[in-house]
């Protein structure tokens, strides 16, 4: 019998739970008996496991979130870590592991991969940045929020002539923003990858009042930072144990440099854990059921130190290193149809 631990890491996203029924389901289908590790990769080195059966995953496809709870430990910050690991391994007869997470819980599956411990990826994150795979799950979601959010924010904005700035989640890279941007028609969408002009962004919010036009909305992704700044703004200088701080603040420095610009109201709206909250849309839970599936094949198939992937329509196996060697930026042909309708 061959047993599979599954295990959830990094920040949490719509279609988690439809990855573990997936994951689960298909398992039993090849054999496999499953067991989910509490709280990402924590789980493995505090030995917390439990059973899952088909009764547990039931009824857990709609929900957002994921059952098994998650962290963002990084087992290889500490070498007893990494042992702990390893004999948590051996000591619930794990054959093989399951690891569904964004750059940072890849990035611990491809070191282990290395070490010979079977793994495979699934990649998830709303914010879409997972090199080699053409969409995460969880993105979709993430912007069909932020696309209801966008248009609400519209009527009032008309109503009172204001500027409203949208913060959205965005570390690395502005997928959310570009997206639910062009989908909810923002005057002006600023991405982590391009480094904004203040003085071009009030350029183009003049030419709309110009037109005639006496409200605008722009939406800034968390990761977007002004040129010449050295770093993007952070609510605090903490770190995760990847190393990375809270982001968070670029809105409200965006408000206060625009209402010195132009003689107009400005309000900020942070979107903040509302774009990761709540239940998939369909296409996420089916693209993470796809995803799912194909995991429990490749452990069949014992192709391991690969990650699921969507390229195309097809779900293909790429291998882990290729997934973590770089994050996926903004496609700048896509950014290039968003900022035709700046200042318009
Ligand atoms: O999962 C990615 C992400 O949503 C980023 O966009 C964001 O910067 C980060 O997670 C926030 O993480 P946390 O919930 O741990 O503050």
């Amino acid at each position: 019998m061959t047993t599979v631990g599954v295990l959830t890491g990094g920040g949490d996203c719509p279609g988690l739970n439809a990855v573990i029924r997936a994951v689960v389901r298909t398992g039993a289908k090849h054999g496999f008996d499953t067991i989910g590790i509490r709280d990402g990769w924590l789980g493995l080195v505090a030995g917390n496991v439990e059973p899952l059966t088909d009764y547990s995953v039931t009824g857990i496809l709609p929900k957002g979130g994921t059952i098994l709870g998650t962290s963002r430990t990084n087992p290889f910050k500490n070498e007893a870590d990494v042992q702990r690991l390893s004999d948590n391994i051996r000591k619930f007869g794990i054959d093989a592991i399951v690891a569904i997470g964004g750059e940072d819980t890849l990035g611990v599956a491809n070191k282990l991969s290395k070490m010979g411990i079977p793994v495979v990826g699934v990649p998830k994150t709303i914010d879409n940045d997972v090199a080699a795979t053409d969409y995460t799950f969880g993105f979709d979601t993430a912007v069909s929020i932020v696309t209801e959010a966008i248009d609400r924010l519209h009527t009032t904005a008309e109503s009172h002539h204001r500027i409203m700035v949208v913060e959205v989640m965005g570390r690395h890279a502005g997928w959310i923003a570009t997206v639910a941007g062009i989908a909810g028609g923002a005057d002006e969408i600023l991405i982590p990858e391009i480094p904004f002009d203040l003085d071009e962004v009030t350029r183009h919010l003049k030419a709309r009042y110009e037109r005639g036009k006496q409200f605008s909305i722009v939406v800034v992704a968390e990761g977007a930072q002004p040129k010449g700044m050295k770093e993007a703004i952070a609510q605090s200088a903490r770190t995760d144990e990847f190393g990375h701080v809270t982001l968070g603040g670029v809105g409200n420095y965006l408000r206060d440099e625009l209402e010195k610009r132009l003689d107009t109201e400005v309000r900020v709206t942070v979107l903040g854990h509302v774009q990761r909250g709540g239940s998939p849309t369909a296409h996420d839970r089916v693209l993470a059921t796809r995803f799912g599936v194909a995991a429990a094949d490749l452990i069949k198939e014992k192709e391991f130190g690969k990650m699921v992937a969507l390229q195309g329509n097809d779900i293909v196996a790429v291998p882990l290193e290729e997934a973590v060697a770089n994050l996926k930026t903004v496609d700048m042909d896509l950014y290039g149809i968003a900022s035709i309708f700046y200042g318009g």
